[in-house]
C-alpha cells in the first residue's frame, strides 16, 4: 500500500485530484470508479476547477459509482445519482450516457447487480477506483464480515452506518436500510485503488485497514491484497498509525516518476 499523509483534507483532495487528472491525461477514455459521501466533495470541486481553468476534459471518460440506496430514485435529493449530478457531472463535459450509478429502484435487484458487473466488464474494467472509508471499515456499502470476494450485491446497512448517514435524511427510521454496492471482489479488480479518509472519526478504521490483519471484519483491509492501492489520509485520520514515520519516510524518498506532485 502507498500511504500518503497530508496536513489537511484540502491538501489530501488536491493530491487526489492530481492522481485522477494524471490518469485522464494519460488515457482520455479512462474508466473511473467514483464514490460519494462527505470525503470526496472537495476533490470533486478541485476536478471541476481543473476542468474550468486548466482544460481537463472528461468527454471520453466513463464512470461507475460504487453504490446506491435501494428504493431511492435518481430524483431523490439523497440518492447517490443526484449527489453525482450536483457535485460533479453537471459541472464538467462528461457524456451523461457514460456515467453509471447502480439502479436502486430496479424491479429485479439481483439482475441489476449482474447487469452492473457486465457493464463494468464491457467498458474494459475500471482504471482507477476512488473510495471513501466508513467509520466501521466499510468500502462502498460492504459492511463488516461481508465476503472479501463478493461481487455487486445487496447489503443490509449496519446500525453504525445508518447512524452516520441519517442526519441528511432527517431520521434513522425514514432512511433506506439497504443498498446495492459493488462487492469487495469487484473493487479489487480495478487497476488502481485510491482511498481517501479524513478526520478523527476515521482513526480506528484507518489503523485496521493499514496495520490490522486482513479480515472481513474490516472490509477495507482487503486493500492489502491489491498491487496498487494508494491511501490518502490527513494528519487527524493518521493519528493512530504505529508506522506513520515509515510511511512519511517512503513518501519523501520516492523517485521522481513515482510522485504525483
Ligand atoms: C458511505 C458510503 C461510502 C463512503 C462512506 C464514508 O456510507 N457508502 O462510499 O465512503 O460511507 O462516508 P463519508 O465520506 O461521508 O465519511
Amino acid at each position: 500500500m502507498e500511504i500518503l499523509i497530508r496536513e489537511t483534507p484540502e491538501a489530501g483532495c488536491r493530491l487526489a485530484a492530481k492522481i485522477i487528472a494524471k490518469v485522464v491525461h494519460e488515457k482520455p477514455a479512462a474508466v473511473l470508479g467514483l464514490a460519494t459521501g462527505r470525503t470526496p466533495l472537495q476533490l470533486y470541486r478541485e476536478l471541476i476547477r481543473l476542468h474550468r481553468e486548466e482544460g481537463l476534459s472528461f468527454k471520453d471518460v466513463t464512470t461507475f459509482n460504487l453504490d446506491e440506496y435501494v428504493g431511492l430514485p435518481p430524483t431523490h435529493d439523497q440518492s447517490y445519482r443526484f449527489f453525482m449530478q450536483e457535485n460533479l457531472f453537471r459541472h464538467i463535459d462528461i457524456d451523461p450516457a457514460r456515467t453509471h450509478v447502480p439502479n436502486g429502484t430496479a424491479a429485479d435487484l439481483q439482475s441489476e447487480c449482474r447487469a452492473y458487473e457486465e457493464r463494468i466488464a464491457s467498458a474494459g474494467g475500471i482504471d482507477l477506483q476512488l473510495l471513501g472509508l466508513g467509520r466501521n471499515g466499510h468500502i462502498g456499502f460492504n459492511e463488516p464480515t461481508g465476503s472479501l470476494r463478493s461481487r455487486t450485491w445487496i447489503k443490509i446497512l449496519s446500525e453504525q452506518t445508518l447512524r452516520d448517514n441519517s442526519a441528511v435524511f432527517g431520521s434513522f427510521d425514514t432512511m433506506p436500510h439497504h443498498a446495492i454496492t459493488m462487492g469487495v471482489g469487484t473493487i479489487l479488480e480495478a487497476r488502481h485503488l485510491l482511498l481517501l479518509a479524513f478526520g478523527p472519526a476515521k482513526v480506528r478504521a484507518a489503523m485496521e485497514m493499514i496495520e490490522g490483519p486482513l479480515a472481513a471484519i474490516c472490509p477495507a483491509s482487503a486493500l492489502q491484497l491489491h498491487p496498487r492501492a494508494t491511501i490518502v489520509l490527513d494528519e487527524a485520520a493518521a493519528a493512530g498509525l504505529q508506522s506513520a514515520e515509515h510511511y512519511r519516510w517512503i513518501d519523501r524518498h520516492k523517485l521522481d516518476w513515482q510522485r504525483y506532485e
